[in-house]
């Protein structure tokens, strides 16, 4: 950790410089965060994407899927994300039906989500369908990252959790998207739930950065939901997760001792009492 700080750069991340490491073959680190203090940390540590995903509805606020996520949530959460970040590029997610009713409603939306937060740019899921979308965004000086594969916005309509691409028409369809996304000006795209061989094909074909999730590892970075990473968010388990701490575990220990040094009178000992 401290020799990737050492060669992080110190100015801020933009997109130009994602769609340049790409280029210089060195990989992109996205991780999630919804407020300032794990922004901070997650800062810190010397990630080049901060994603504000709209993740935050089942992983904070306790719904089952993304789709009750609304702007006015992603707005609270991109600006007090965004206050404890100073380096990475930060990116918040347009909700479900922030951008699928028209256009000048993407627009509105995503304009007050970049005026109100003070991210660089937004996600949004979905192929070919919204190029035109996106071409409009990025017209209106709101840069774009796509999102292709599993897109859990259509959870529903793809019967789960369900890896995508896996028969050679749907990854056709899946390069053809992704070119329909380079080509209506994204500068990135998330590639999730998706064979490896898919996403390195989908890699390949477009000169902007892939970053995977469950995708194996030829996409050009990875992102994680840094609860999941964390072992906070225990019940969630895929193959793809791959756990670097168990804070969940931890969390209950330092919670189980407190109540038990409470009932037990062991604290607040004489160090912890003003005058004691
Ligand atoms: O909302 C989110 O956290 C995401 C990631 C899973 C990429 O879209």
């Amino acid at each position: 950790m401290a020799d990737y700080l050492a060669d992080a750069p110190k100015k801020k991340v933009t997109t130009l410089e994602l769609v340049q490491m790409k280029r210089k073959g060195q990989k992109i680190v996205m991780i999630t965060a919804y407020d300032a203090l794990f922004g901070a940390l997650v800062d810190a540590a010397g990630v080049d994407v901060v994603l504000v995903g709209d993740s935050v509805a089942p992983v904070l606020a306790g719904e089952e899927t993304t789709i009750p996520a609304t702007v006015e949530q992603m707005i609270y959460h991109g600006k007090i994300a965004r206050r404890g970040i100073k380096r990475a590029l930060v990116v918040v997610d347009l909700p479900f039906l922030s951008y699928q009713v028209s256009i000048p409603d993407a627009i509105a939306n995503a304009g007050r989500i970049l005026k109100e937060t003070g991210a660089a740019a937004v996600k949004l899921e979905g192929g070919s369908t919204w190029a035109s979308t996106i071409a409009a965004l990025v017209n209106a000086g709101i840069p774009v990252m796509g999102h292709l594969g599993f897109t859990p916005q259509s959870v529903h309509q793809l019967g789960g959790f369900k890896i995508q691409g896996k028969q050679a028409d749907g990854a056709a369809r899946l390069v053809e998207d992704a070119k329909a996304l380079e080509q209506a000006g994204a500068f990135s795209m998330v590639l999730e739930l998706m064979p490896g061989p898919v996403a390195k094909s989908v890699t390949a074909s477009v000169a902007i950065p892939t970053i995977g999730i469950g995708a194996g590892p030829d996409c050009d970075g990875q992102v994680l939901v840094l609860h999941d990473m964390l072992g906070l968010n225990e019940g969630f388990t895929p193959k793809f997760l791959k756990r670097y701490a168990e804070l969940g575990q931890e969390a209950r220990t330092a919670i189980g001792r407190f109540g038990e040094e409470v009932r037990s009178g062991a604290y607040p000992g004489p160090e912890h009492t003003h005058g004691g």
